[in-house]
């Protein structure tokens, strides 16, 4: 019998039933389940239909194709507002169609200007417009058997009618739906009712308002009453005007802003919409302060109780003042939401920190975390208590704070001493492990504080587990840097007084990025950010959104993520429409690259002065590279990196040109790329064939990016070797160099070396951190050594997810999960797992957009076992690792024998195998484990 072959997993613009989405040709995607070798799709169908009317938007018909993903919509034109549910079934391999799948759904969200009929409001200033305002509470109260306000078609809406006892209205008067628009320059907080709305926080996240702002849409229908409504919203100053980073407050904006409307529809089809304007009214509250960086304080006291209920009286609220529209362009949601993902406890007994007339206590939550602590206490009124947050702690067992620069990260909470109170703050995020708590008499129950891991909503893809256990940790310290940096925009860190998408980082990340979470949806939000923060003569910022126009040029490896990181999600997620969206951002980018750089060196100051930043112009080098004499810039040559990535940069660009049908400028670019290239010859490679600067980024990046002729490249591989064993098997390679260096090192030759810098326990290197006790990637190879104790605490984060880049060598070398780009998306999967470093097993799997793959391997008893799932419609060449003399089978078959393997074919130490979609069993014996 046949195994079952089914429809599951449909997604529409990355995301699982969006609400509130604007993208007018929304890309469908879906998956195929089948465990039988061979299963593929054929052809497919898909059906969607408006789901209050029902009428059929698009019936695709039967569609010859193997495509699962990103599919675009092609039915008829969408309208605001309108929900579609949407269906799909598959043809397998033998023709045969699978049964419709479940339903799905996206509705959207407000697609044109005049759909917007709401103010922006915000509360009178208090002081003037430079004073920090306590966080404003914000209410209007409405009737809902009332008039409304115009709606969609300008017409008044007609008041309904009153007669039914427990609802007020008639049934045909009843509420069918009901939604909320809500945006903020400024973070929101909303409540209808009493009733918070939405489970997502730091509302509406960071995008640069002076351009675009975004809207969430939340499906209120059951939080609305009969008759009497409050909807209410509390506003934080976020990024728009609370600090940002060192460049202070007020960035976008004075003070918050909000703008919202509520759109009720009755089973009769009338509609009233009650929208943000003059009539709102706004007190301050217990809500004092609240800031990003500086954390949040909330005196009980001041609590005004259910003041977002209709009962509430509004006595000495505050009329709101109506702001001129400020021009910024409203958009939906592309990619997911920040969200409290989990929950930790401390770890151990809190420690005592002797005090006169009260001690301190420090909690230990047992893993470095990015997010807020939710603390239930009781004691008298008027007591304050301070929380304090630090990710490591001093020899004396305080906290170390000093690497948080100017970010106070401290919360203060005054009880107004009625019983149990509980305190969670709303705009702030602070990165931590341990948390001083002080300000009561005694100590505080370890079951009263919880810890709240904050990020952005993207499901975790990847598992890495193998043999050695302090790789284990390091893989799940990449894992956590990845969570505490991915709140709405890639940061830096979450810590100190930076927290910027810093554009380096990102780039150097990505790739390892997409293997551990899901972050098709969260790359493509962020591409928006940098697109507009290119300056118009083409140059990329180091950091996107460009707080309050910031440098305008990042400089190389830095700019470069405009390039690097949509080629990647194009890559493993075969997102071509990025690509497309962005092709004309990036050909700016590069022809700025052009037009700067003398001679294709990228460094020269060849631009008018209007363009020219000398500083920023030669970047930040191989930031924090040991090679430097102590510099932080490291020892390669800045104009050399810049180069190298002008050469990389150009030569993606005309790989994306290609893959967008665009053959005249990939082939202008691909010229551009080798006259780089041979600039970079005739400058870099000295007469005995090494590398100006020989460092071993230098080599790297002439490796990985192809910069040398071939017969250069033996002398510059053993160049880097040579330069890897002068250190005692460690590396140099700072955030440049770094995400390259083991690919390098295993493609030509040197896997035995890779493994030793992978398992190096002394600094600099991965496990050092680990043996020190880390749970995230620290930002130095040094952050804390037993020789210096702490780096300068001016730039030392134990949060920076940059050197986690070794993550997808884990992946695609050591479990030999890896994608082609000629076939993006893991359509068709390269498996080719590099068994050593004296590993004797290894286990990952990896969700893909075309379903999940895994990959594990086990030495044992003189025989390798290699277990591999390739998901039903893709295909994968499996390069199956053999000895001399040794034997492979597939379950108890020759794999030319084996059902799904189409060919195999012998090359040097391996078996190559075309493999079919399913589950394949590889043994290979004799084979000896390799140290
Ligand atoms: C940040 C980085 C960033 C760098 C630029 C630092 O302060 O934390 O990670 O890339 O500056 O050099």
């Amino acid at each position: 019998m046949r195994s079952k072959y089914f429809v599951s997993q449909l997604r529409c613009e990355y995301l699982v039933d969006p609400l509130g989405i604007d993208v007018l040709e929304p890309r469908l995607s879906w998956l195929i389940q089948s465990e039988r070798r061979g299963a593929r799709q054929t052809a497919y169908q898909i059906d969607a239909e408006d789901k209050d009317t029902g009428l059929l938007l698009w019936d695709s018909g039967k569609v010859i194709s193997d495509q699962t993903a990103h599919i675009v919509y092609a039915g008829q034109m969408l309208q605001s507002r309108q929900r579609v549910v949407w269906k799909v079934r598959a043809w397998d391999e033998f023709d045969n169609p699978t049964e419709w799948s479940e339903t799905a759904w996206w509705e959207m969200g407000l697609l044109n200007d005049s759909d917007w009929i709401a103010d922006w409001i915000e509360a009178p200033p208090v002081g003037g417009p430079r004073t920090t305002s306590p966080c404003p509470y914000m209410r209007k109260a409405f009737n809902l058997s009332g008039k409304g306000e115009p709606c969609f078609d300008g017409e008044p809406v007609e008041a309904a009618e009153t007669d039914d006892s427990r609802s007020g209205r008639t049934p045909e008067r009843a509420v069918k739906k009901a939604r909320l628009y809500i945006t903020a320059l400024g973070l929101y907080e909303a409540y209808l009712n009493g009733k918070i709305v939405g489970d997502d926080v730091l509302n509406p996240g960071w995008t640069d308002y002076h351009q675009r702002v975004r809207y969430r849409v939340y499906d209120v229908t059951d939080l609305l009453l009969p008759e009497e409504n409050v909807l209410g919203v509390i506003l934080g100053d976020g990024w728009y005007c609370g600090n940002i980073a060192w460049q202070g407050r007020q960035n976008y904006g004075d003070r918050p802003k909000l703008l919202a409307q509520l759109q009720v529809e009755f089973q009769d089809g009338s509609q009233v919409c009650m929208k943000t304007d003059e009539t709102w009214k706004t007190s301050s509250g217990p809500l004092l302060e609240s800031d990003l960086l500086m954390g949040e304080s909330y005196d009980a006291r001041l609590d005004f109780g259910d003041w977002a209920h209709p009962a509430f009286s509004e006595d000495g609220w505050q009329r709101v003042h109506v702001f001129p529209d400020p021009g910024v362009r409203r958009v939906g949601i592309n990619g997911p939401m920040v969200k409290r993902i989990q929950e930790l406890q401390p770890v151990a007994e809190p420690v005592e920190i002797q005090g006169w007339p009260i001690s301190k206590w420090i909690y230990d939550f047992g893993q470095n975390m990015v997010g807020h602590v939710r603390m239930r206490v009781s004691g008298p009124r008027g007591t304050t208590i301070m929380l304090r947050f630090a990710e490591v702690l001093n020899p004396d067992g305080s906290l170390y704070t000093a690497n948080l620069r100017t970010a106070r990260q401290t919360d203060y909470f005054t009880l107004k001493g009625e019983g149990e109170e509980v305190f969670e703050p709303r705009f702030t995020f602070h990165g931590f492990r341990y948390v001083e708590v002080s300000g009561l008499s005694g100590k505080l129950e370890r079951d009263l504080l919880t810890g709240v891991v904050v990020h952005s909503a993207i499901p975790v893809t990847g598992s890495f587990e193998c043999s050695d256990a302090l790789v284990n940790q390091l893989q799940h310290n990449i894992l956590w840097g990845q969570k505490g940096n991915f709140v709405d925009v890639p940061t830096d860190c979450p810590q100190r007084d930076e927290r910027l998408g810093w554009t380096g980082d990102a780039q150097a990340f990505i790739r390892t990025a997409t293997f551990n979470m899901d972050v098709g949806g969260f790359y493509t939000k962020w591409q928006q950010d940098l697109a507009e923060s290119q300056n118009e003569f083409g140059a990329i910022p180091p950091f996107a959104p460009n707080a309050a126009g910031g440098l305008s040029d990042g400089g190389p490896a830095w700019a470069d993520a405009v390039v690097i990181c949509p080629w990647t999600i194009y890559l493993t997620y075969g997102d071509k429409r990025l690509l497309e969206t962005h092709y004309e951002s990036l050909e700016r980018f590069v022809g700025f690259l052009r037009r700067s750089s003398r001679n294709f060196i990228r460094a020269s100051f060849d631009l008018p002065p209007s363009e020219a930043d000398e500083w920023l112009w030669e970047g930040f080098g191989d930031w924090l590279a040991q090679d430097g004499s102590g510099k932080v810039y490291g020892g390669t040559p800045k104009d050399l990196i810049g180069t190298a990535f002008f050469a990389y940069s150009t030569h993606l660009l005309g790989q994306i040109a290609s893959v967008l049908g665009k053959d005249g400028d990939a082939r202008q670019y691909e010229e551009i790329y080798r006259a780089v290239r041979e600039a970079f010859i005739r400058r870099y490679i000295t007469e005995d064939g090494l590398i100006i600067g020989q460092t071993q980024t230098a080599y790297v990046l002439a490796l990985h990016f192809d910069l040398l002729p071939k017969e250069m490249r033996p002398k510059a591989v053993q160049a880097l070797i040579k330069d890897i064993q002068s250190r005692k098997m460690h590396l140099s390679t700072g955030f440049v160099g770094t995400p390259y260096l083991m690919h390098v090192l295993s493609r030509e030759g040197h896997l035995d070396a890779a493994y030793d810098l992978l398992r190096q326990k002394t600094w600099p290197s991965w496990l050092y951190p680990v043996t020190q006790g880390a749970t995230t990637i620290w930002e130095r190879w040094d952050g804390w050594t037993h020789e210096k104790g702490f780096q300068d605490p001016g730039m030392n984060s134990f949060n920076h997810y940059a050197y986690g880049a070794i993550g997808d060598w884990l992946y695609a070398v050591v479990a030999g999960i890896d994608a082609e780009f000629d076939q993006p998306g893991f359509k068709h999967i390269l498996l080719h797992p590099r068994p050593g470093g004296g590993l004797t097993y290894v286990k990952a799997a990896y969700d893909s957009i075309n379903g999940r793959i895994e990959s594990s391997w086990k030495v044992q008893d003189n025989r390798l076992e290699w277990e591999v799932t390739v998901p039903p419609n893709t295909t994968a060449t499996a390069h199956i690792p053999s000895q001399v003399g040794s034997k492979v089978l597939e379950g108890t078959k020759l794999p030319e024998m084996a059902v799904g393997i189409n060919e195999a074919r012998l090359e040097v130490n391996e078996l190559v195998c075309e493999l079919e979609s399913g589950k394949y069993q590889f043994l290979i014996e004799p084979y000896t484990i390799t140290q």
